[in-house]
């Protein structure tokens, strides 16, 4: 028999059953079913709605379930559709009447949006604690390669010389990022909308400020429609790890990228890498590479709560009940990833030599060297032009600008001397980038300085 099996004159089509249960997945709220029904409950018993016998019972009763479902004594059934129906049913079958009290001034609508919020809730904080986790990891490899020389690129051609620690430290900026994005959304979610019934409230004597306290929410959501009909924290939730799954791929792509023979900058430790059935040779990096897959997932997740929301009309809609699917799944995706990701990269081998190596090939000093003709007194415009054809010339002769001679510089202009070697060494040309957010050492001890501070603020 359903709860809400009163007017009915039929029982529901076995299919109709299957179809309509969300059981099967959003059963992981029975924690905060359970809690939200609690704080409710001590509401109601506050507002004389209900008498404390009858609130004892169903706190007891409800901390009972609680127990048995944790220690695996309990099963939920599908007949009983949902969550929230389960525990009531459970709760009535032990306590009797008290049991039927529970729902007063209450409406699954309020109920399943107050259960979810709670839910992610704790979803945005784990979220959080691996990011920043991820964060520290980046940093405290940091720390240790500022003077670790290499090239950065754009176009993916060599491009000028900075340190490992200022590569990875945009990857941390980003992630930072993604934290305040969190903590924003979570500010957004903090609203409880408890007592907004199926719709319009109730007519009870209710304390919507009082349940809302007890639950931890900053506040009430201010209107009742919206109250059950707002799924924004859940979109706004996949947005942010949306981007933080963006941001993680484009770390990935440069770990694959950086592990294999062609570059060779980092190597993964053996427990963070995996074989080939059949090329014995064969080290992947293979969970860099499903991190990368995985972005595919996330975004699925946003793009499904932004199409079931799509044009839905005030105010509950069944088809809200997709929502969670969606969500769980980002929420594990994510975690997943950087769970596995963070480790890896802690345990991975810079290995200096070849950045460094990769970074004397490539001309990444030319600009150095333009710029050495500047402070000789050349305008900009032809310094570049001389150091062109000087970068031409190697090319065609197989040498560097390190290894032309003064008498080939001085084809290309009479200002050269001896003193470039010094201006264009690759150590010279980082660490006069001293400019603020720049790959001289000590502008990246400030920068990792700043982020830290502005990490524990969040
Ligand atoms: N299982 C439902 C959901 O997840 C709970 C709310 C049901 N409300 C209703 N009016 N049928 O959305």
């Amino acid at each position: 028999m359903k709860l809400w099996s009163g007017r009915f004159s039929k029982d529901v089509d076995s299919r109709v059953n299957d179809f309509n249960s969300s059981i099967s997945f959003d059963q992981r709220l029975y924690r905060q079913d359970i809690e939200g029904s609690i704080a409710h409950s001590e509401m109601l018993c506050a507002c004389g709605i209900i008498s404390v016998e009858d609130k004892e019972a169903i706190h007891n009763g409800l901390r009972g379930i609680l127990e048995d479902v944790e220690s695996g004594k309990l099963e939920f059934s599908a007949d009983a559709e949902d969550i929230h129906m389960n525990i009531e049913t459970i709760l009535t079958e032990r306590i009797g009447d008290a049991g039927k009290r529970l729902h007063t001034a209450r409406s699954r609508n309020d109920q399943v949006a107050l259960d979810i919020r709670l839910y992610m809730r704790h979803e945005i904080d784990e979220t959080d604690d691996a990011l920043n986790g991820l964060i520290i990891a980046i940093t405290d490899i940091a720390k240790n390669t500022m003077d670790y020389v290499m090239p950065a690129y754009t176009h993916l051609q060599r491009a000028q010389p900075v340190s490992f620690a200022h590569y990875i430290l945009a990857y941390a900026q980003m992630f930072l990022r993604d934290r305040q994005r969190l903590n924003d959304c979570r500010k957004r979610l903090n609203m409880c909308p408890l007592g907004a019934g199926a719709l319009a409230t109730t007519t009870y004597p209710i304390d919507r400020h009082m349940s809302a306290e007890l639950l931890g929410f900053d506040g009430i959501c201010e209107n009742s429609l919206d109250a059950v009909s707002d799924r924004d924290f859940l979109i706004e939730y996949c947005s942010a790890c949306s981007m933080i799954m963006m941001h993680l791929s484009r770390f990935c792509e440069e770990i694959i990228l950086w592990c294999s023979s062609e570059f060779r900058f980092i190597t993964l430790d053996d427990a963070f890498s995996t074989g080939s059935s059949i090329m014995p040779q064969k080290k992947n990096p293979d969970v860099a590479e499903l991190c990368r897959g995985k972005t595919g997932r996330v975004y699925g997740s946003l793009t499904t709560l932004l199409t079931v929301m799509k044009a839905l009309p005030l105010a509950y809609n069944k088809d809200m009940q997709e929502d969670k699917e969606a969500a769980f799944d980002c929420a594990d995706t994510v975690k997943m990833c950087l769970t596995v990701f963070t480790p890896m990269l802690k345990t991975a081998t810079v290995n200096k030599e070849n950045l460094r190596a990769a970074a004397s090939k490539g001309f990444i000093n030319a600009t150095d060297c333009a710029d050495y003709l500047v402070r000789k007194g050349l305008p900009f415009r032809d310094a570049y032009k001389a150091v062109g054809k000087a970068v031409a010339y190697c090319e065609q002769t197989g040498k560097d600008l390190e290894t032309l001679t003064v008498e080939e510089y001085k084809e290309f202009s009479p200002l050269f001397d001896e003193d470039v070697y010094a201006a264009i060494n690759l150590e010279t040309c980082m660490n006069n980038r001293k400019a603020a957010g720049g790959p001289s050492p000590d502008s990246v001890k400030v920068q990792l300085e700043r982020l830290l501070e502005a990490n524990s603020n969040i």
